[in-house]
Protein backbone atom coordinates (compact mmCIF):
# COMPACT_ATOMS: atom_id res chain seq x y z
CA UNK A 1 0.00 0.00 0.00
CA UNK A 2 1.20 3.40 -0.46
CA UNK A 3 1.90 6.11 1.80
CA UNK A 4 -1.14 8.77 1.95
CA UNK A 5 -3.07 11.68 4.08
CA UNK A 6 -6.86 11.71 3.80
CA UNK A 7 -8.91 14.24 4.83
CA UNK A 8 -12.69 14.04 4.47
CA UNK A 9 -14.39 16.74 6.33
CA UNK A 10 -18.00 17.33 5.17
CA UNK A 11 -20.87 16.66 7.43
CA UNK A 12 -23.36 14.48 6.08
CA UNK A 13 -26.85 14.54 7.02
CA UNK A 14 -28.63 11.48 5.75
CA UNK A 15 -32.49 10.49 5.68
CA UNK A 16 -36.03 11.84 4.90
CA UNK A 17 -37.06 15.41 5.39
CA UNK A 18 -33.55 16.34 6.15
CA UNK A 19 -33.60 19.06 3.30
CA UNK A 20 -35.72 21.12 5.66
CA UNK A 21 -32.35 21.43 7.95
CA UNK A 22 -30.49 23.26 5.71
CA UNK A 23 -30.61 26.78 7.23
CA UNK A 24 -29.77 25.48 10.37
CA UNK A 25 -26.41 23.91 8.62
CA UNK A 26 -25.86 26.88 6.89
CA UNK A 27 -25.89 29.25 9.75
CA UNK A 28 -23.70 26.38 11.75
CA UNK A 29 -20.80 26.71 9.10
CA UNK A 30 -20.83 30.29 8.96
CA UNK A 31 -23.09 31.59 6.28
CA UNK A 32 -25.55 34.43 6.44
CA UNK A 33 -25.66 35.91 3.42
CA UNK A 34 -26.06 32.75 0.42
CA UNK A 35 -26.28 32.05 -3.01
CA UNK A 36 -28.70 29.54 -4.13
CA UNK A 37 -27.21 27.53 -6.70
CA UNK A 38 -29.40 25.03 -9.05
CA UNK A 39 -30.26 23.19 -12.42
CA UNK A 40 -33.12 23.36 -15.23
CA UNK A 41 -36.01 23.23 -13.21
CA UNK A 42 -36.51 19.61 -11.75
CA UNK A 43 -35.82 21.61 -8.33
CA UNK A 44 -38.68 24.21 -8.54
CA UNK A 45 -41.31 21.28 -9.97
CA UNK A 46 -40.50 18.87 -7.09
CA UNK A 47 -41.14 22.03 -4.43
CA UNK A 48 -37.88 21.32 -3.12
CA UNK A 49 -36.46 24.68 -3.58
CA UNK A 50 -39.45 26.62 -1.62
CA UNK A 51 -38.51 23.81 1.13
CA UNK A 52 -34.61 25.12 0.97
CA UNK A 53 -35.29 28.48 0.76
CA UNK A 54 -38.48 28.17 3.97
CA UNK A 55 -35.53 26.87 5.81
CA UNK A 56 -33.35 29.15 5.51
CA UNK A 57 -35.81 31.96 6.24
CA UNK A 58 -36.77 30.42 9.41
CA UNK A 59 -33.04 30.50 10.05
CA UNK A 60 -33.13 34.10 9.72
CA UNK A 61 -30.32 33.51 6.56
CA UNK A 62 -30.27 36.40 3.56
CA UNK A 63 -30.29 34.71 0.02
CA UNK A 64 -30.39 35.17 -3.88
CA UNK A 65 -30.66 32.69 -6.10
CA UNK A 66 -29.08 31.45 -9.47
CA UNK A 67 -30.45 29.03 -11.31
CA UNK A 68 -30.03 27.69 -15.14
CA UNK A 69 -27.46 24.90 -14.10
CA UNK A 70 -26.99 22.72 -17.18
CA UNK A 71 -25.31 19.08 -17.60
CA UNK A 72 -22.12 19.18 -17.92
CA UNK A 73 -22.18 22.86 -16.60
CA UNK A 74 -20.91 25.65 -18.34
CA UNK A 75 -18.20 28.59 -17.73
CA UNK A 76 -20.79 31.15 -18.74
CA UNK A 77 -23.11 30.73 -15.75
CA UNK A 78 -19.82 30.21 -13.47
CA UNK A 79 -18.46 33.42 -14.75
CA UNK A 80 -22.30 35.28 -13.60
CA UNK A 81 -22.40 33.53 -10.71
CA UNK A 82 -19.01 34.84 -9.10
CA UNK A 83 -20.68 38.65 -10.35
CA UNK A 84 -23.71 37.79 -8.18
CA UNK A 85 -21.23 36.79 -4.95
CA UNK A 86 -19.38 39.54 -5.47
CA UNK A 87 -22.29 42.34 -5.93
CA UNK A 88 -24.02 40.91 -3.05
CA UNK A 89 -21.58 40.20 -0.71
CA UNK A 90 -22.33 36.30 -1.14
CA UNK A 91 -20.43 34.38 2.15
CA UNK A 92 -21.54 30.82 1.22
CA UNK A 93 -23.14 29.35 -1.31
CA UNK A 94 -25.54 26.38 -1.66
CA UNK A 95 -26.00 24.00 -4.59
CA UNK A 96 -29.50 22.50 -4.81
CA UNK A 97 -29.48 19.50 -7.39
CA UNK A 98 -27.15 17.19 -9.07
CA UNK A 99 -23.26 16.98 -10.04
CA UNK A 100 -23.86 19.80 -12.28
CA UNK A 101 -25.19 22.31 -9.82
CA UNK A 102 -22.71 21.32 -6.93
CA UNK A 103 -19.68 21.69 -9.35
CA UNK A 104 -20.64 24.65 -10.79
CA UNK A 105 -21.10 26.36 -7.37
CA UNK A 106 -17.65 24.66 -6.42
CA UNK A 107 -16.28 26.79 -9.58
CA UNK A 108 -18.16 29.89 -8.11
CA UNK A 109 -16.60 29.50 -5.12
CA UNK A 110 -13.36 29.74 -5.94
CA UNK A 111 -13.70 31.96 -8.52
CA UNK A 112 -15.37 34.71 -6.40
CA UNK A 113 -12.03 34.57 -4.11
CA UNK A 114 -9.64 34.96 -6.50
CA UNK A 115 -8.89 37.79 -8.88
CA UNK A 116 -7.87 36.04 -12.17
CA UNK A 117 -9.73 34.26 -14.62
CA UNK A 118 -11.40 31.36 -12.81
CA UNK A 119 -10.55 28.85 -15.62
CA UNK A 120 -6.79 28.92 -14.99
CA UNK A 121 -8.20 26.33 -11.99
CA UNK A 122 -9.00 24.37 -14.65
CA UNK A 123 -5.74 24.48 -16.24
CA UNK A 124 -3.87 23.44 -13.44
CA UNK A 125 -3.67 26.38 -10.94
CA UNK A 126 -4.30 25.02 -7.68
CA UNK A 127 -6.99 26.10 -5.62
CA UNK A 128 -6.11 27.56 -2.06
CA UNK A 129 -9.37 28.98 -0.76
CA UNK A 130 -12.89 29.22 -1.95
CA UNK A 131 -16.33 30.40 -0.22
CA UNK A 132 -17.65 27.39 1.65
CA UNK A 133 -20.03 25.44 -0.32
CA UNK A 134 -23.29 23.41 0.95
CA UNK A 135 -25.22 21.04 -1.23
CA UNK A 136 -28.84 19.29 -1.11
CA UNK A 137 -28.24 16.22 -3.59
CA UNK A 138 -30.89 15.19 -5.74
CA UNK A 139 -28.82 12.24 -7.83
CA UNK A 140 -26.54 9.90 -6.61
CA UNK A 141 -23.99 10.16 -9.30
CA UNK A 142 -20.79 12.40 -10.24
CA UNK A 143 -20.23 11.94 -5.90
CA UNK A 144 -19.34 15.89 -5.98
CA UNK A 145 -21.38 16.06 -2.60
CA UNK A 146 -18.60 14.43 -0.62
CA UNK A 147 -15.58 15.53 -3.25
CA UNK A 148 -12.95 18.20 -3.62
CA UNK A 149 -13.31 17.78 -7.25
CA UNK A 150 -15.04 20.31 -9.92
CA UNK A 151 -15.64 19.46 -13.87
CA UNK A 152 -16.75 22.88 -15.75
CA UNK A 153 -16.94 23.05 -19.83
CA UNK A 154 -15.77 25.83 -21.30
CA UNK A 155 -17.96 27.33 -24.42
CA UNK A 156 -15.35 28.32 -26.09
CA UNK A 157 -14.03 25.25 -28.09
CA UNK A 158 -16.24 22.64 -25.51
CA UNK A 159 -13.34 22.11 -23.79
CA UNK A 160 -14.24 19.92 -20.58
CA UNK A 161 -12.05 20.11 -17.65
CA UNK A 162 -11.34 19.01 -13.95
CA UNK A 163 -10.30 21.11 -11.06
CA UNK A 164 -9.61 19.93 -7.84
CA UNK A 165 -8.75 20.68 -4.06
CA UNK A 166 -9.43 20.34 -0.38
CA UNK A 167 -10.87 24.00 -0.40
CA UNK A 168 -13.54 22.81 -2.81
CA UNK A 169 -15.42 19.51 -0.58
CA UNK A 170 -18.53 20.98 0.27
CA UNK A 171 -18.37 22.14 4.40
CA UNK A 172 -22.03 19.94 4.56
CA UNK A 173 -24.33 17.81 2.13
CA UNK A 174 -27.50 17.15 2.66
CA UNK A 175 -29.01 13.63 1.19
CA UNK A 176 -32.22 12.63 1.01
CA UNK A 177 -33.20 9.37 -0.83
CA UNK A 178 -36.25 10.52 -0.87
CA UNK A 179 -35.43 13.41 -3.69
CA UNK A 180 -34.21 11.08 -5.75
CA UNK A 181 -37.51 9.27 -6.68
CA UNK A 182 -38.68 11.83 -9.02
CA UNK A 183 -35.57 10.60 -11.47
CA UNK A 184 -36.13 9.24 -14.56
CA UNK A 185 -34.88 6.04 -15.03
CA UNK A 186 -32.43 6.72 -17.68
CA UNK A 187 -31.01 9.45 -15.20
CA UNK A 188 -30.79 6.71 -12.34
CA UNK A 189 -29.17 4.61 -14.40
CA UNK A 190 -26.57 7.48 -15.45
CA UNK A 191 -26.03 7.97 -12.08
CA UNK A 192 -25.62 4.37 -10.89
CA UNK A 193 -23.14 3.94 -14.08
CA UNK A 194 -20.87 7.05 -12.71
CA UNK A 195 -21.26 5.70 -9.37
CA UNK A 196 -19.63 2.41 -10.51
CA UNK A 197 -17.09 3.72 -12.38
CA UNK A 198 -15.85 6.14 -10.08
CA UNK A 199 -15.01 2.33 -8.61
CA UNK A 200 -13.59 1.00 -11.66
CA UNK A 201 -10.87 3.88 -11.84
CA UNK A 202 -9.61 3.04 -8.30
CA UNK A 203 -10.06 -0.50 -8.21
CA UNK A 204 -7.27 -1.26 -11.76
CA UNK A 205 -4.23 -0.07 -10.19
CA UNK A 206 -0.74 -1.36 -10.58
CA UNK A 207 -0.46 -0.96 -6.55
CA UNK A 208 0.49 -4.17 -4.77
CA UNK A 209 -1.16 -5.60 -0.96
CA UNK A 210 -4.00 -3.45 -1.12
CA UNK A 211 -6.51 -5.81 0.17
CA UNK A 212 -8.89 -3.39 2.12
CA UNK A 213 -9.62 -0.96 -0.57
CA UNK A 214 -10.01 -3.76 -2.80
CA UNK A 215 -12.59 -5.77 -0.66
CA UNK A 216 -14.45 -1.55 -0.17
CA UNK A 217 -14.85 -1.69 -3.81
CA UNK A 218 -15.97 -4.77 -4.59
CA UNK A 219 -18.40 -4.21 -1.43
CA UNK A 220 -19.49 -1.09 -3.96
CA UNK A 221 -20.31 -2.17 -6.85
CA UNK A 222 -21.97 -5.74 -5.42
CA UNK A 223 -24.25 -3.44 -3.74
CA UNK A 224 -24.79 -1.12 -6.94
CA UNK A 225 -25.47 -4.32 -8.65
CA UNK A 226 -27.88 -5.77 -6.08
CA UNK A 227 -29.68 -2.00 -5.71
CA UNK A 228 -29.92 -0.56 -8.91
CA UNK A 229 -32.13 -3.56 -10.88
CA UNK A 230 -34.72 -2.69 -7.76
CA UNK A 231 -35.16 1.36 -8.34
CA UNK A 232 -35.38 0.86 -12.03
CA UNK A 233 -37.91 -1.55 -11.30
CA UNK A 234 -39.53 0.62 -8.41
CA UNK A 235 -38.19 4.07 -8.37
CA UNK A 236 -40.17 4.63 -4.98
CA UNK A 237 -38.11 2.06 -3.56
CA UNK A 238 -36.63 4.57 -1.04
CA UNK A 239 -34.29 1.51 0.86
CA UNK A 240 -32.65 0.99 -2.38
CA UNK A 241 -32.45 4.72 -3.37
CA UNK A 242 -30.70 4.93 -0.07
CA UNK A 243 -28.26 2.32 -0.45
CA UNK A 244 -27.32 3.74 -3.88
CA UNK A 245 -27.18 7.23 -2.39
CA UNK A 246 -24.87 6.42 -0.05
CA UNK A 247 -22.83 4.03 -2.66
CA UNK A 248 -22.67 7.25 -4.52
CA UNK A 249 -20.89 9.29 -1.68
CA UNK A 250 -18.33 6.26 -0.64
CA UNK A 251 -17.40 5.53 -4.14
CA UNK A 252 -15.72 8.71 -4.88
CA UNK A 253 -15.00 10.86 -1.85
CA UNK A 254 -11.55 8.48 -2.53
CA UNK A 255 -12.21 6.39 0.92
CA UNK A 256 -11.95 3.35 -1.26
CA UNK A 257 -8.88 4.64 -3.21
CA UNK A 258 -6.33 5.54 -0.90
CA UNK A 259 -2.78 4.27 -0.81
CA UNK A 260 -3.30 3.06 -4.56
CA UNK A 261 -2.36 4.29 -7.47
CA UNK A 262 -5.66 4.75 -9.42
CA UNK A 263 -6.20 5.44 -12.75
CA UNK A 264 -8.78 8.16 -14.52
CA UNK A 265 -8.29 7.79 -18.02
CA UNK A 266 -11.89 6.61 -19.14
CA UNK A 267 -12.85 9.68 -17.37
CA UNK A 268 -10.57 11.30 -19.33
CA UNK A 269 -11.67 9.79 -22.81
CA UNK A 270 -15.50 10.16 -21.86
CA UNK A 271 -15.44 13.72 -21.12
CA UNK A 272 -14.68 14.50 -25.03
CA UNK A 273 -18.11 12.42 -25.63
CA UNK A 274 -19.70 14.66 -23.54
CA UNK A 275 -18.38 17.95 -24.08
CA UNK A 276 -18.49 16.90 -28.13
CA UNK A 277 -22.68 15.47 -27.86
CA UNK A 278 -23.35 16.88 -24.85
CA UNK A 279 -24.75 13.45 -23.73
CA UNK A 280 -24.89 12.43 -20.01
CA UNK A 281 -21.52 11.72 -18.16
CA UNK A 282 -23.18 8.14 -16.88
CA UNK A 283 -24.20 6.86 -20.46
CA UNK A 284 -20.29 8.32 -22.18
CA UNK A 285 -18.90 5.84 -18.84
CA UNK A 286 -21.09 3.22 -20.06
CA UNK A 287 -19.73 2.82 -23.70
CA UNK A 288 -15.94 3.75 -22.59
CA UNK A 289 -15.58 1.30 -19.85
CA UNK A 290 -16.48 -1.76 -21.78
CA UNK A 291 -13.97 -0.54 -24.72
CA UNK A 292 -11.21 0.65 -21.88
CA UNK A 293 -11.25 -3.05 -20.04
CA UNK A 294 -11.09 -4.63 -23.57
CA UNK A 295 -8.08 -2.98 -24.29
CA UNK A 296 -6.14 -2.95 -20.81
CA UNK A 297 -7.23 -6.29 -19.85
CA UNK A 298 -3.68 -7.33 -20.67
CA UNK A 299 -1.95 -5.76 -18.40
CA UNK A 300 -3.29 -7.58 -15.29
CA UNK A 301 -5.25 -10.97 -16.16
CA UNK A 302 -5.45 -11.55 -12.82
CA UNK A 303 -7.08 -8.59 -11.47
CA UNK A 304 -9.76 -8.54 -14.05
CA UNK A 305 -10.51 -12.51 -13.34
CA UNK A 306 -11.07 -11.10 -9.80
CA UNK A 307 -13.73 -8.80 -10.30
CA UNK A 308 -15.33 -10.94 -12.42
CA UNK A 309 -15.77 -13.53 -9.81
CA UNK A 310 -16.35 -11.47 -6.96
CA UNK A 311 -18.73 -9.18 -8.52
CA UNK A 312 -19.95 -10.85 -11.38
CA UNK A 313 -19.94 -14.06 -9.84
CA UNK A 314 -18.02 -15.50 -12.40
CA UNK A 315 -16.00 -18.72 -12.17
CA UNK A 316 -12.61 -18.92 -12.19
CA UNK A 317 -10.68 -20.69 -14.74
CA UNK A 318 -7.40 -21.47 -13.50
CA UNK A 319 -6.29 -22.92 -16.80
CA UNK A 320 -6.98 -19.46 -18.42
CA UNK A 321 -7.67 -16.59 -16.23
CA UNK A 322 -8.21 -14.73 -19.52
CA UNK A 323 -11.16 -16.16 -19.69
CA UNK A 324 -12.93 -15.36 -16.41
CA UNK A 325 -11.32 -12.06 -17.29
CA UNK A 326 -13.20 -11.68 -20.46
CA UNK A 327 -16.48 -12.96 -19.41
CA UNK A 328 -16.21 -10.31 -16.42
CA UNK A 329 -16.64 -7.79 -18.72
CA UNK A 330 -19.41 -9.21 -20.90
CA UNK A 331 -21.09 -9.32 -17.54
CA UNK A 332 -20.28 -5.52 -16.85
CA UNK A 333 -21.66 -4.91 -20.62
CA UNK A 334 -25.23 -7.50 -19.95
CA UNK A 335 -25.76 -5.29 -16.74
CA UNK A 336 -25.55 -1.87 -18.18
CA UNK A 337 -27.39 -3.02 -21.08
CA UNK A 338 -29.91 -4.35 -18.50
CA UNK A 339 -30.47 -0.71 -16.93
CA UNK A 340 -30.63 0.78 -19.55
CA UNK A 341 -27.48 2.18 -20.56
CA UNK A 342 -25.69 2.60 -24.30
CA UNK A 343 -22.76 0.41 -24.61
CA UNK A 344 -21.49 1.59 -27.71
CA UNK A 345 -21.42 4.98 -30.03
CA UNK A 346 -23.77 3.92 -32.09
CA UNK A 347 -26.37 3.26 -29.45
CA UNK A 348 -25.11 6.86 -28.21
CA UNK A 349 -25.36 8.86 -31.08
CA UNK A 350 -21.57 9.53 -31.22
CA UNK A 351 -19.89 9.57 -34.95
CA UNK A 352 -17.02 7.53 -36.15
CA UNK A 353 -15.75 10.55 -37.97
CA UNK A 354 -15.24 12.30 -35.18
CA UNK A 355 -12.82 10.66 -33.48
CA UNK A 356 -9.84 12.40 -34.79
CA UNK A 357 -11.47 15.65 -33.20
CA UNK A 358 -12.00 13.98 -29.86
CA UNK A 359 -8.31 12.36 -29.70
CA UNK A 360 -7.08 16.13 -30.83
CA UNK A 361 -9.27 17.47 -27.75
CA UNK A 362 -7.89 14.83 -25.02
CA UNK A 363 -6.52 16.31 -22.14
CA UNK A 364 -3.15 14.25 -22.24
CA UNK A 365 -1.15 14.53 -19.34
CA UNK A 366 2.46 16.44 -19.99
CA UNK A 367 4.18 13.41 -20.85
CA UNK A 368 1.57 12.77 -23.48
CA UNK A 369 -0.39 9.69 -21.60
CA UNK A 370 -3.38 9.22 -19.41
CA UNK A 371 -3.94 6.87 -16.75
CA UNK A 372 -1.81 4.78 -15.11
CA UNK A 373 -2.59 1.44 -14.51
CA UNK A 374 -1.50 0.97 -18.68
CA UNK A 375 -0.56 4.55 -19.64
CA UNK A 376 -2.46 5.56 -22.90
CA UNK A 377 -1.09 7.42 -25.56
CA UNK A 378 -3.27 9.16 -28.30
CA UNK A 379 -2.84 6.52 -30.49
CA UNK A 380 -4.09 4.48 -27.73
CA UNK A 381 -6.71 6.30 -27.12
CA UNK A 382 -7.81 6.10 -30.81
CA UNK A 383 -8.04 2.39 -30.89
CA UNK A 384 -10.08 2.21 -27.12
CA UNK A 385 -12.84 4.88 -29.26
CA UNK A 386 -12.69 2.37 -32.49
CA UNK A 387 -13.49 -0.20 -29.81
CA UNK A 388 -16.54 1.51 -28.50
CA UNK A 389 -17.69 1.96 -32.10
O1 LIG B 1 -31.14 20.51 -14.14
P1 LIG B 1 -32.31 19.84 -13.48
O2 LIG B 1 -33.60 20.37 -13.91
O3 LIG B 1 -32.15 19.80 -11.98
O4 LIG B 1 -32.32 18.31 -14.00
C1 LIG B 1 -31.27 17.40 -13.77
C2 LIG B 1 -30.44 17.13 -15.01
O5 LIG B 1 -31.20 17.25 -16.17
C3 LIG B 1 -31.85 16.05 -13.49
N1 LIG B 1 -32.16 15.81 -12.10
C4 LIG B 1 -31.31 15.86 -11.04
N2 LIG B 1 -31.94 15.50 -9.92
C5 LIG B 1 -33.22 15.21 -10.28
C6 LIG B 1 -33.37 15.42 -11.66
N3 LIG B 1 -34.52 15.21 -12.30
C7 LIG B 1 -35.57 14.79 -11.57
N4 LIG B 1 -35.51 14.55 -10.24
C8 LIG B 1 -34.34 14.75 -9.56
N5 LIG B 1 -34.30 14.46 -8.24
O6 LIG B 1 -30.86 15.11 -13.87
C9 LIG B 1 -30.07 15.67 -14.90
C10 LIG B 1 -28.61 15.43 -14.58
O7 LIG B 1 -28.17 16.23 -13.50
P2 LIG B 1 -26.61 16.46 -13.27
O8 LIG B 1 -26.44 17.35 -12.11
O9 LIG B 1 -25.98 16.86 -14.55
O10 LIG B 1 -26.13 14.96 -12.95
P3 LIG B 1 -24.85 14.37 -12.30
O11 LIG B 1 -24.95 14.39 -10.83
O12 LIG B 1 -24.64 13.08 -12.98
O13 LIG B 1 -23.66 15.36 -12.67
C11 LIG B 1 -22.96 15.24 -13.88
C12 LIG B 1 -21.78 16.17 -13.92
O14 LIG B 1 -20.84 15.86 -12.89
C13 LIG B 1 -19.54 15.75 -13.45
C14 LIG B 1 -19.83 15.19 -14.81
O15 LIG B 1 -18.74 15.31 -15.69
C15 LIG B 1 -21.02 16.01 -15.22
O16 LIG B 1 -20.62 17.27 -15.72
N6 LIG B 1 -18.68 14.97 -12.55
C16 LIG B 1 -18.27 15.56 -11.41
C17 LIG B 1 -17.43 14.94 -10.52
C18 LIG B 1 -16.99 15.59 -9.27
N7 LIG B 1 -17.26 16.88 -9.12
O17 LIG B 1 -16.38 15.00 -8.38
C19 LIG B 1 -16.91 13.59 -10.77
C20 LIG B 1 -17.66 12.87 -11.84
O18 LIG B 1 -16.80 11.89 -12.37
C21 LIG B 1 -18.18 13.68 -12.95
O19 LIG B 1 -17.19 13.90 -13.94
ZN1 LIG C 1 -17.68 10.31 -13.09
Amino acid sequence: MNNFTFYSPTYFVFGKDTENEAGRYVKRFGGSKVLIHYGGGSVIRSGLLDRVKKALTNEGIDYVELGGVKPNPRSGLVYEGIELCRKEAVDFILAVGGGSSIDSAKAIAAGALYEGDFWDFYEGKPITKALPVGTVLTIAAAGSEGSGDSVITKEEGMLKRGAGGEALRPVFSILNPALTQTLPAYQTACGATDIMAHVFERYFTNTKEVEITDRLCEAVLLTMVKEVPRVIEDPNNYEARANIMWAGMVAHNNLVGVGREQDWASHGIEHELSALYDVAHGAGLAVIFPAWMTYVMKQDIIRFAQIAVRVWGCEMNFANPEETAKEGIEKLKQFLTSIGMPISFKELGAREEDIPLMVEKLGLGENGTMGSFMPLTAKDVEQIYRLAL
